[in-house]
């Protein structure tokens, strides 16, 4: 990230003030800043959201079918390049008898005649990684808040551009990280909130999901999932299992991600994938992958807490995201083998075998995140990854519908999405220590902490919802 750029933005006097306040100049990592923190930012509130959908494909189309449901929400532009995408979102609206939405794709960055209108508020995007960055900057400088699919950017210039178009224009940029959202993430975030597993020192997640099939035969025959497979190490998958964990650990929030270490296997499963069922004279006969089969990271906070994070789309498994998260009190482990232990009283030894499947049941249904016990019904009817999808557009229309602050900002979509340039700077350096940048300028330090919240389901009027086998999701 060229300094002069930020030089140029800096000068204003609230800046200079804002900058102090969070302890931050321009040194290794820690930039100066470019306009007011994001922390705790909330916008007045906004009774009807008007949503432009840019990438209507597998996440964009459930999205739409989802949201769609939602009391307070119109769509009222669509966007895709795929003029099928669009033809299906129009005549779905027009089955339920939703208003047209306005239609855009007609060229490549046709996207931005979307962002240029006035009759929306946020854009949500599910376009494929490369559109990301370009669409959040482009987006909040038009004044529009920004839902992002994950990764939320892709290098480390993106985060930074990203945080800095956020905090220029104070827009909200939020990465639409779902798992964030899970039944059991919630259920482990709550035991943590509320100390049953002491204090967190360690996490072992990641995404593991056998990716051979869907990346070499992509929908709509794009290959744009390999792609990165092809050319660059690193893990450039790395939120599902790890904002979840970094929520249990406060990130961003009294402490932060200072360095990681990242190591690859070679590369050999997506070769043998591809010699053992595409004929001689199919390009992926003969593929050959930069990335290794499984890359690990492993990465230490400023507090002294380390996450194990994993990535491996392509070895034959069942899927994962870990899940398991170590405290000085007990031990969680998520789907896909709910377990959970924990001590009444400090070395009881009651954690040291997992509770039963029975007692893990019985804590679960105790302590249910509020979210699931309001809206965990209406969730997996709509659907999208067992109702996580839903809850989490829940969570973002109330907030915005009620004037409060997102559940994650700008600086947790970039300190996330840093992770694929990093683990490949020390993929590329045998592994040598790579430090996270500060995004947050000092912030974390005073940023108050995650906290359980609710949702007034009272305030949507959930009386015409549908499932929609549709609303299932990759
Ligand atoms: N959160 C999750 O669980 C989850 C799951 C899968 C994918 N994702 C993320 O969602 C995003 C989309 O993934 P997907 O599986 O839906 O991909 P997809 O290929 O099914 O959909 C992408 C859509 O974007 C459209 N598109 C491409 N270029 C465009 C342009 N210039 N303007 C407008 N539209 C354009 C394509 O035509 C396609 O319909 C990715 O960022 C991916 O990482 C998230």
């Amino acid at each position: 990230m060229a300094q002069s750029r930020r030089d140029f933005l800096k000068g204003t006097a609230w800046m200079g003030v804002a900058a102090m306040a969070a302890g931050s100049f321009a040194k290794d990592g820690v930039a100066a800043a470019t306009g007011a923190p994001m922390h705790g930012f909330a916008v007045p509130p906004i009774p009807v959201i008007r949503i432009g959908f840019i990438g209507i494909g597998s996440r964009g189309t459930a999205a739409v079918h989802r949201i769609a449901q939602i009391p307070g929400c119109q769509i009222t532009a669509i966007c895709d390049i795929n003029p099928a995408r669009l033809e299906a979102a129009r005549n779905w609206l027009k089955e339920r008898g939703l208003p047209p939405a306005k239609e855009y794709g007609k060229t490549e960055d046709d996207w931005k005649r979307l962002c240029d209108t006035e009759d929306v508020d946020v854009i949500y995007s599910a376009t494929p990684r490369p559109l990301h960055c370009p669409i959040n900057v482009y987006a909040m400088d038009h004044g529009k808040h920004v839902m992002q699919e994950v990764p939320g950017v892709f290098n480390l210039d993106e985060c930074w551009q990203t945080v800095e178009a956020a905090e220029r224009n104070r827009r909200h940029c939020m990465m639409l990280e779902n798992c964030a959202y899970g039944e059991y993430e919630m259920l482990a975030f709550n035991l943590v909130n509320k100390g049953m597993l002491g204090e967190i020192i360690q996490a072992e997640v990641g995404y593991s999901h056998d990716q051979r099939s869907l990346q070499y035969n992509p929908h709509d025959g794009v290959f744009w999932r390999i792609e990165r497979h092809k050319t660059h190490h690193g893990n450039y998958y790395p939120t599902h299992g790890l904002v979840p964990a970094g929520k249990c650990m406060n990130i961003n929030r009294g402490d932060r991600f200072d360095y990681l270490v990242s190591m690859e296997t070679k590369s050999a499963s997506f070769e043998l994938y591809g010699r053992e069922n595409f004929p001689e004279g199919d390009w992926r006969h003969t593929a050959k992958m930069v990335r290794g089969d499984v890359n690990v990271s492993l990465i230490r906070t400023v507090g002294g807490r380390t996450v194990q994070l994993t990535h491996n789309v392509c070895t034959p498994r069942p899927y994962s995201r870990g899940g398991v998260l170590m405290g000085t009190k007990g031990i969680f482990r998520a789907y896909p083998e709910y377990r959970v232990g924990f001590e009444t009283k400090v070395g009881d030894g009651a954690a040291h075998s997992y509770f039963d499947a029975e007692k893990a049941e019985r804590i679960r249904e105790e302590y249910k995140h509020p979210f699931w016990k309001v809206a965990g019904e209406i969730a997996k009817k709509v659907g999208g990854h067992g109702g996580m999808d839903f809850i989490m557009d829940l969570r973002w229309v109330y907030c915005l519908q009620n004037g409060l602050p997102l559940d994650t900002n700008v600086y947790d979509l970039a300190t996330y999405s840093s992770i694929v340039e990093l683990s490949e700077k020390s993929v590329n350096s045998r592994s040598s220590a790579i430090d996270f940048p500060d995004y947050t300028r000092g912030g974390w330090k005073t940023a108050k902490p995650f906290v359980v919240d609710e949702i007034d389901i009272s305030k949507f009027r959930f009386d015409n919802l549908a499932k929609d086998k549709d609303a299932q999701t990759v």
